[in-house]
């Protein structure tokens, strides 16, 4: 062998024809439910500046710090692949003044995202989510309805065992006192913590509780819990969410440990777990961060979202064994005798495919009658349709049935698709 062969990069992987049309079956379903929560698609790029996502994200985060993919481009520019979609449509709402719209803003993504993470089952450093977002509305009434969004969706793939986890994280007035007991706490116990916390300690203690360090983690459990410093405002807030969910009957554990890996957050934050996918069970991410686009330059705009990661998402299907559609095969192969008659296949193809639905193939390789059938059979073509001299001086062909070998007569004149749509169904 000549060079060496040049393999794709470790956590990311190639999404093969076997293996794509399942994309295409999840790709169609978020279009089809968003269409129906009203929520309209927004594309942003794949990289930004990197300051959006130190403005937004935190600089604090394990996200920034450890795992953007962050570069200088051929102008010196610090540029950094998206980590995650908020920030990027946050953005975007405000460089376009979106939200002169009427309001609310309701969007959604679908694309690939970067972190540079340890890659392990569940977890890749290219990766795709499904993001929602809502922009406009403090109520809890936005935040039922991106629940109800992701929930729906998860109900149509007839998914099982995901559980609602949800918190508030208050806001920056509960929070003021929260991070001075959380300080408090960790201080405490400094000798203990990694030194990315360490650091972490003065300037923003709250990131402590989502470091992946298997000590800090430990001592995590016992920290305070955000939920004894809500304001009574944030207190109400969380009340109204938690009555719909009972009301709606919609099954949910409160638990106080999920704080996000991201700063934007306030109030309302969420998760779907499932407990079948191993350590990486958030399917689904999420909550409220009504300051992110004043902060970001724009005007006050509440918002809420959530990001459901594909991957785990299809982890998930396998083990709960949900059945995906597959490819249609070939509807009709027509396969050619002679090399006369091969100008009479490429237009009756040609024909078929513009003129009907139907999924046509003929030969491009230059085989021969008995190796056209074979590769017809290969690729299960329904009907096999020979073509030679003698069937176009008479005007009609044979169309074989390759499952149970009935033949039909074909016209190869005016009734040609009729005589085609006929049989193919
Ligand atoms: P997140 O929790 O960082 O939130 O990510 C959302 C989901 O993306 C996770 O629950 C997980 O399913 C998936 N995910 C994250 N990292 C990886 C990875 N390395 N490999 C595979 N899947 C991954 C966000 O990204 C927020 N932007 C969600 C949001 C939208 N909040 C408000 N609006």
């Amino acid at each position: 062998m000549g060079s060496s062969i040049i393999k794709a990069q470790r956590g990311t992987k190639d999404i093969l024809p076997s293996e794509s049309f399942k994309w295409s079956f999840l790709e169609n379903l978020i279009e089809k439910i968003s269409l129906r929560f009203n929520f309209k698609k927004i594309r942003t790029p794949i990289f930004e500046s990197t300051s959006l996502f130190d403005r937004s994200v935190g600089n604090q985060t394990d996200v920034v710090q450890k795992e953007m993919y962050t570069f200088f481009d051929k102008a010196k520019r610090s540029i950094s692949l998206r980590p995650e979609g908020t920030a990027s449509v946050a953005r975007s709402v405000i460089e376009h003044s979106l939200f002169k719209n009427a309001l609310p803003l309701k969007f959604f993504y679908v694309g690939t995202f970067y972190r540079y993470e340890k890659p392990q089952s569940g977890r890749f450093r290219e990766f795709y989510q499904f993001g929602a977002e809502i922009f406009g509305s403090s109520l809890p009434e936005a935040d039922i309805e991106l629940i109800l969004f992701a929930k729906s969706f998860f109900d149509e793939l007839k998914i099982r065992n995901l559980l609602l986890k949800i918190n508030s994280m208050g806001c920056s007035f509960c929070r003021e006192s929260y991070n001075s007991a959380v300080y408090k706490y960790f201080n405490s116990k400094k000798s203990k913590i990694c030194s990315v916390c360490l650091a972490r300690l003065k300037k923003n203690p709250l990131r402590i509780l989502d470091c992946k360090d298997e000590e800090c983690r430990n001592l995590s459990e016992n920290a305070p819990s955000i939920l004894n410093f809500l304001c009574k405002s944030c207190c109400c807030h969380f009340e109204s969410v938690k009555f719909y969910l009972d009301v709606l009957k919609i099954k949910y554990k409160i638990d106080s440990k999920i704080v996000r890996g991201l700063d934007y957050y306030n109030r309302t934050v969420f998760e779907f777990v499932n407990d079948e996918i191993g350590n990486q069970s958030a399917v689904c991410g999420g909550g409220r961060y009504d300051d992110l686009v004043e902060k970001l330059g724009g005007p006050f705009l509440p918002a809420i979202g959530f990001a459901i990661g594909i991957e785990r998402l299809f982890l998930i299907m396998e083990k709960q064994k949900v059945e995906f559609k597959n490819f249609k095969t070939c509807d009709i192969y027509i396969a050619n005798t002679s090399n006369e008659v091969k100008s009479t296949v490429v237009d009756l193809s040609f024909i078929l495919k513009n003129k009907t639905k139907l999924i046509c193939e003929y030969d491009i390789l230059g085989r021969n009658l008995k190796s056209q059938i074979k590769y017809a059979d290969k690729i299960k073509a329904k009907f096999v349709l020979v073509i030679g001299s003698k069937e176009i001086t008479q005007g009609f062909a044979i169309a074989k049935d390759m499952n149970n070998k009935k033949t039909f007569n074909v016209s190869l004149k005016d009734a040609f698709l009729q005589d085609v749509l006929k049989i193919v169904k």
